[in-house]
C-alpha cells in the first residue's frame, strides 16, 4: 500500500478534525446558483440529509454553514471539505488500494473532477452545466476511502454519488456500481431533479460525468468530425470536393465548439457564428478556428476566397446566427451544409440569443423582462427558419444537431413542420449517426493509459491503426469507409493534440474492432510493452447504451424509442459479463426523464481473465444494442446483426420478417403511396 502524504489523506475519508472554513475560489468557474425550490420542512430535511455524514458534535457549526450554502447556491456542496491535495489522475499506482481495479476507479474519478477537465469543478460536476460526479464533498471523501478500502471481493454500491457501502460479491463482479437520477416514473420532471437533488438524495449524472468516464473534449470533437465528414459525404462525389464546400452553423460554447475543429479535420470550409465574444475567441486561442470577423460582408468574402482555394478554413462570425443566414440568402451565397448548436435545449435562460439588440442588452432584457425576451427569441426563431428554409430550397443540406432546434422552432410557430406532421429537416442521429454508425456496430470506443504516460498513449494509437488496418483488409464493403475514416483520425490523433488530462484515446469502431484493439492492448501490457494497464470504456452517445427518442433512439421508427428496455439490459448484461464497474442513468445531454443512458469501465491488466472479461462483454455491449436496432428493421442493423451471427455462433437473434406495405396499407382500406 503507497504511504505518500496523498495516500493518507485519500485513506482517511472524512477527515477526523474539522477543517477550516473555505471561502469560493474566484478563479473556478462555478455552477449557476439554482432555484429555490424547497419548502421549510424540506430544506430541514436538506440539512438532516447532509449532516448525517459527520460527526454529531460538528452539526450546530455544520447546519448553519450548510443552510448558508443552500440559501446562497441552492445546493449544499460542503465545499469545506473539498481535499487540500490537486485534483487530476495520478499514474495509477500512486494511488492507496488492494485492489488495481479500484485504483483504476480512482484515478477516472479524479479525472472527472480535474479544474482542466471539469466545467465546474468546485460543485463536483464536469460537464453540461449540471453533470454530476458526486453530490457534495463527504461523498467524494467517503467513496475514495471505500475504494482504498476494498479487495476484489467486494463491489462499492453508489446511489446518485452517495456510497451506500462495500457489499460482499466475488471477483468476476463489478467493483462498482453505480446509478445516476433513477426515480420512479411519475417523478423524473425537471422540477423534480431540483427537489430530489437539493435534498440530497438523487443527482443528475449526464452521461460520462456521472460514470467516471469523461475525457475532455477530444470525444467531442471526434464525433463532430464523424458528423461533418458524412455530412459531406452525402453531398459529394469524392474527397477532392470538400476544401470548395461550405458548412454554416452556429455556437463555439463546451459543445458546439468542436464544430470548426472538426470542420478542419474533416476538410471544409466553416463559419460558426457565436455572438458571445467571450466563446469566440477562446475557441480562437485554442486554434479551434482561425479567423475571428465581426463584419458580415468580410464573413461571406473571406469564406467564398477560401472555398475557391479548396482548402480547408475555419471561420467565425462574432455575431448572431440569424443575421448571418440572412446575409447568405441576401447575398445569394450557395450553402452546402447547415446545421445549428446554440442551446435550444435551453431557450430562454441564456441558451439562444435573439437579433436586434446586443449580447449585453439581452441578457439583461432575460433577468429584467423574461416574457419580452421569449417574444423576441420566438421571433428570431421563425425570422432563422424561414432563411435555412430558403437556402435549402437552393440545395442546402440542412441537418438539427440534437440541440432542439427543430421542436423550439415549432413551439415558436416557425415554418418547419410538414404536412404529415414530421419536421422538414432530419436530426443528425436519423440521417448520418444512425445509420451510418450506431446500426452498424460503430461507435464512440475509448481507453485511457493508466500509467500516465505519454510513451504508452503512443504505442496504443499505434496499435489501435494497426488493428484496424488488418481490420479493413477483410472489411465488407458497408464498413471500410468506417475504418478508413478511424485510421486517418487515429494516425493524426497525436498532431491533433486532443489530450486534456488523463492519456486518453477515442475512436469509432464496432464490436470486432473493438474487441480485436482490447485484446492487443491487453496482450501489450502482459509483455511488458505497455507501462500501465489501460481503462477501457465508450461514450454513452453510443450503439447501445443509450434509449433517448430524440436523439441516439431517433432513428428507431417502431416505436420503441419511447422504451428503455436496452439502456437497462446493457447495464445488467455488462455487469455480469466482466465490466469493472457500470453506470445507469436518468437524463442526458437532452433532459432529466428525456433518456436512460449507461455505460462502463473495464480494466485491462494483461492477464487471462481481462482478454475472457473483454471477449464475453464487449461483444455483448455493441450487438445489443444492434439487435435492437435490426428487430426495428434498420437495414444496416440486420446486416450487422446477421454478421454478428456468423462471427459467433453461440449468438442467435430473432429477425424481423420482411413486411408488404401494400397488405398492412390494403388492410385498413388504404393505397400506398410512398414507402
Ligand atoms: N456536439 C454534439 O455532438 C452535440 C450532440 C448533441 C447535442 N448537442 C447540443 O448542442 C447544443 C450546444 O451545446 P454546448 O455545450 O455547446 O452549449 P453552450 O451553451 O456551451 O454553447 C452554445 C453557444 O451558442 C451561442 N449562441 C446562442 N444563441 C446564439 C445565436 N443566436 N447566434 C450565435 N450564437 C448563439 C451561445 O453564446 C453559446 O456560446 C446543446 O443543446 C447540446 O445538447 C450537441
Amino acid at each position: 500500500m503507497v504511504t505518500t502524504e496523498f495516500a493518507k489523506q485519500i485513506a482517511q475519508g472524512i477527515p477526523s478534525n474539522l477543517p477550516p472554513k473555505k471561502d469560493i475560489d474566484p478563479k473556478v468557474s462555478h455552477a449557476p446558483k439554482r432555484k429555490k425550490i424547497l419548502s421549510q420542512s424540506e430544506q430541514i430535511l436538506a440539512l438532516r440529509n447532509a449532516l448525517r455524514y459527520f460527526p454529531k458534535e460538528w452539526h450546530r457549526e455544520l447546519a448553519v454553514e450548510f443552510n448558508e450554502e443552500l440559501e446562497k447556491y441552492g445546493r449544499i456542496y460542503m465545499y469545506r471539505f473539498k481535499p487540500e491535495y490537486d485534483m487530476y489522475a495520478r499514474p495509477i499506482h500512486e494511488y492507496p488500494a488492494k485492489s488495481i481495479q479500484a485504483a483504476s476507479i480512482m484515478l477516472m474519478i479524479q479525472n472527472n473532477l480535474d479544474p482542466k477537465v471539469a466545467q465546474h469543478p468546485d460543485e463536483l460536476i464536469t460537464y453540461g452545466g449540471n453533470g454530476a460526479v458526486f453530490q457534495n464533498w463527504a461523498q467524494y471523501l467517503l467513496t475514495m476511502q471505500y475504494l482504498t478500502e476494498m479487495t476484489d471481493e467486494q463491489t462499492l454500491v453508489m446511489y446518485s454519488g452517495h456510497p451506500l457501502g462495500l457489499f460482499p460479491s466475488n471477483s468476476n463482479a463489478p467493483r462498482v456500481v453505480v446509478t445516476n437520477g433513477m426515480m420512479i416514473p411519475n417523478y423524473s420532471k425537471p422540477d423534480d431533479w431540483e427537489k430530489y437533488n437539493a435534498l440530497g438524495v438523487t443527482q443528475y449524472g449526464q452521461m460520462t460525468a456521472g460514470s467516471y468516464m469523461y475525457i475532455g473534449p477530444q470525444g467531442i470533437v471526434h464525433g463532430t468530425t464523424i458528423t461533418v465528414l458524412n455530412a459531406l459525404r452525402k453531398i459529394c462525389k469524392d474527397r477532392s470536393e470538400y476544401g470548395t464546400k461550405l458548412f454554416v452553423t452556429s455556437g463555439l460554447g463546451g459543445m458546439s465548439g468542436a464544430q470548426p475543429k472538426a470542420a478542419n479535420i474533416a476538410g471544409c470550409v466553416s463559419i460558426t457564428a457565436e455572438v458571445n465574444p467571450a466563446a469566440a475567441y477562446k475557441r480562437h486561442e485554442q486554434g479551434w478556428v482561425d479567423e475571428v470577423v465581426e463584419d458580415l460582408d468580410q464573413v461571406i468574402d473571406l469564406a467564398e476566397a477560401k472555398r475557391k482555394e479548396g482548402k480547408a478554413y475555419a471561420i467565425a462570425y462574432l455575431g448572431n446566427v440569424v443575421d448571418l443566414w440572412r446575409k447568405l440568402v441576401d447575398r445569394n451565397v450557395k450553402v452546402d451544409i447547415g446545421s445549428d448548436q446554440t442551446s435550444l435545449h435551453n431557450p430562454f435562460a441564456g441558451g439562444y440569443y435573439p437579433i436586434g439588440m446586443s449580447f449585453d442588452d439581452a441578457n439583461d432584457m432575460m433577468a429584467n423582462n423574461p416574457e419580452q425576451f421569449k417574444k423576441e427569441i420566438y421571433a428570431t426563431l421563425k425570422a432563422h427558419v424561414e432563411a435555412i428554409n430558403a437556402l435549402v430550397d437552393r440545395g442546402m443540406y440542412f441537418f438539427d444537431y440534437g440541440n432542439a432546434f427543430l421542436l423550439e422552432s415549432s413551439r415558436a410557430g416557425a415554418d418547419i413542420v410538414k404536412e404529415n406532421g414530421d419536421f422538414k429537416y432530419p436530426s443528425y442521429v436519423q440521417d448520418i449517426m444512425g445509420p451510418m454508425c450506431f446500426d452498424l456496430g460503430f461507435g464512440p470506443f475509448r481507453w485511457v493509459c493508466t500509467s500516465g504516460n505519454e510513451e504508452d498513449l503512443r504505442k496504443t494509437d499505434k496499435i489501435a491503426a494497426e488493428v484496424l488496418k488488418e481490420l479493413a483488409v477483410v472489411a465488407p464493403k458497408e464498413i471500410e469507409q468506417q475504418l478508413q475514416d478511424n485510421i486517418q483520425w487515429i494516425e493524426q490523433a497525436e498532431e491533433n493534440q486532443m489530450v486534456v488530462g488523463s492519456k486518453a484515446r477515442i475512436l469509432y469502431a464496432d464490436s470486432t474492432g473493438r474487441i480485436e484493439i482490447a485484446k492487443a492492448f491487453n496482450k501489450a501490457i502482459a509483455l511488458g510493452e505497455l507501462e500501465g494497464p489501460v481503462v477501457l470504456g465508450r461514450d454513452h452517445h453510443d450503439v447501445s447504451g443509450t434509449d433517448s427518442p430524440f436523439r441516439e433512439t431517433s432513428n428507431i421508427y417502431d416505436g420503441s424509442q419511447f422504451t428503455a428496455d436496452m439502456a437497462v439490459q446493457n447495464f445488467v448484461g455488462d455487469s455480469f459479463r466482466g465490466a469493472t464497474w457500470i453506470s445507469l442513468h436518468n437524463g442526458g445531454g437532452v433532459g432529466w426523464g428525456e433518456v436512460i443512458n449507461g455505460g462502463f469501465g473495464l480494466l485491462l491488466d494483461g492477464t487471462q481473465e481481462a482478454e475472457q472479461k473483454l471477449n464475453s462483454m464487449l461483444f455483448w455491449d455493441v450487438n445489443n444494442g444492434i439487435a435492437r436496432r435490426s428487430w426495428a428493421r434498420n437495414d444496416n442493423a440486420v446486416f450487422a446483426i446477421k454478421r454478428a451471427m456468423e462471427i459467433n455462433k453461440q449468438l442467435k437473434v430473432t429477425l424481423p420478417e420482411e413486411i408488404s406495405e401494400e397488405e398492412v396499407l390494403s388492410a385498413i382500406g388504404q393505397e400506398q403511396t410512398s414507402k
